[in-house]
């Protein structure tokens, strides 16, 4: 009998670890799904990991007297609140490290701030931390990030000198999934602050996620990828452009040619930008 056919109690821990890193398991997640809003499923939780030993009748009742979850829309308010009070990206990523309202941050081994030059006027927002980028807690350092930078090395644009990169998401959704809408409507004001802040005078959205939170709309990349959009900023209006993610143009490399002349684009617009 192999490890696919024994039962799992049957095999040496070591060799099941083994096994799960080779059948690409790189979460460990439960049976049922679970509802991180409910006070009622969390509190089971509690029950479901904790030994049974006589301090572990405190840890129920200290959990079970706890102030119920906060509901999305007062994760919300309080998100606002910590973004509006930050000065400067220092304290925005301070201020992103203190919150506590999206279930993400659970899973996630980094929060993911942002790379490039500070100093630059171009802003590229993608969409999440991916594994690579979770372990390392930058944006874009996988295999899509490489692409990423091959694409505007393509165009003579290098992170270090030409641009600044963030994500719509500071947390890895869990096993790479797209983000929800609530957890992006979640984040929405520490990236909006996070643009106050840096002040870019291009964005560019890499993926429909972003896109579709700054943008407020709902189409897909296909329909509104290369087309300039302004983004309200300060009273002023900033070009913003959606292409299409990297992660997708691996997926999809036909697309490169049409991710191509958006580049070629955003080259022509990033020559006329006043200094
Ligand atoms: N994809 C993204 O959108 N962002 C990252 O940081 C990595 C992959």
């Amino acid at each position: 009998m192999n490890n696919l056919t024994k039962p799992d109690d049957q095999i040496a821990p070591a060799e099941l670890l083994k096994s799960y890193i080779e059948w690409g398991v790189d979460e460990t997640i439960t049976e049922e799904p679970i509802n991180w809003f409910s006070e009622t499923d969390n509190i089971q939780i509690i029950h479901n990991i904790t030994p049974k030993t006589s301090s572990n009748t405190s840890a129920i009742s200290t959990a079970s007297q706890s102030a119920p979850l906060a509901s999305q829309q007062e994760n919300i308010e309080t998100a606002s609140k910590l973004a509006d009070s930050c000065k400067d990206l220092g304290e925005l990523n301070a201020a992103i490290l203190e919150f506590d309202g999206c279930s993400l941050k659970k899973t996630a081994s980094n929060t993911v701030f942002s790379d490039g030059n500070p100093d630059s006027d171009i802003m590229i927002i993608g969409e999440a931390p991916g594994g690579d980028e979770d372990r390392v807690g930058k944006p874009f350092v996988g295999e899509t990030g490489q692409l990423l930078d091959r694409m505007f090395a393509a165009i003579d644009m290098k992170r270090e000198t030409d641009f600044y990169i963030t994500n719509m998401l500071p947390w890895r959704p869990p096993g790479n999934r797209k983000p929800t809408e609530a957890e992006c409507e979640l984040c929405l004001p520490f990236i909006k602050k996070h643009i106050e802040l840096f002040q870019p005078k291009l964005i560019i959205c890499v993926g429909g996620t972003s896109a579709n939170a700054l943008l407020n709309t709902k189409n897909g990349i296909t329909k509104i990828r290369g087309k300039w959009e302004e983004y309200l900023l300060n009273g002023n209006t900033v070009p913003i452009i959606p292409i299409f993610h990297p992660a997708y143009l691996i997926r999809q490399p036909q697309f490169k040619t049409q991710t191509w002349h958006d580049l070629l684009a955003i080259k022509e617009k990033a020559s006329k930008l006043t200094s």
